[in-house]
């Protein structure tokens, strides 16, 4: 009779032995995949963070006739010409600064252009890594812009 129930007992343990095989590691890989997804560590691209935050002043075009431009004391800067009033090289130090800092540490007072930095860590939740992500796929778009 001892036998009958130790069998028995393979027999029931084999599905949940499969089980636990094939599911359980599938299952936990899952739940990695899902850890690394959206709103974790994704980083918008420069061209969708340019259109949620930038185009609004600076226009779709970057040349700096949004649908804001009109109501601001300063016309917008045209962001296709930074390469051309940098000498011919597109200021990555330069829209990194200011990006991050804004442009108040300037002589001419306050500015109406916000300043990202503490805005872009408020939307990473303090992640380094993606605050200067956000930027740099911002300069890369906005490089990408430039005219002769
Ligand atoms: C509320 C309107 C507004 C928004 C939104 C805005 N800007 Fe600006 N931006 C300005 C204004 C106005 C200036 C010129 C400010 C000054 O000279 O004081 C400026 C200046 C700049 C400059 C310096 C340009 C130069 O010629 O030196 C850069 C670069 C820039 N903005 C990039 C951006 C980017 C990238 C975004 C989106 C992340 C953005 N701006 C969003 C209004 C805005």
């Amino acid at each position: 009779m001892g036998d009958t129930m130790k069998r028995q007992f393979r027999l029931v343990d084999l599905p949940l032995f499969v089980f636990l095989i094939v599911f359980l590691p599938g299952s936990s890989l899952f739940a990695k995949a899902q850890d690394s997804q959206p709103p974790a560590t994704y980083t918008p691209p420069g061209k969708q963070l340019y259109r949620n935050h930038c185009a609004s002043c600076h226009g779709l075009d970057g040349k700096g006739s949004g649908p804001v431009s009109h109501s601001l004391r300063k016309p917008p800067p045209d962001l296709t010409s930074l390469s051309k009033r940098h000498g011919g090289k597109f200021p990555g130090d330069y829209v990194t600064e200011v990006l991050r800092f804004g442009l108040n540490y300037s002589s001419h007072g306050s500015s109406e252009m916000p300043v990202w930095g503490p805005i872009f860590q408020d939307e990473e939740h303090y992640n380094e890594g993606g605050v200067r992500q956000r930027i740099r796929n911002l300069c890369e778009y906005l490089e990408s812009l430039q005219q002769e």
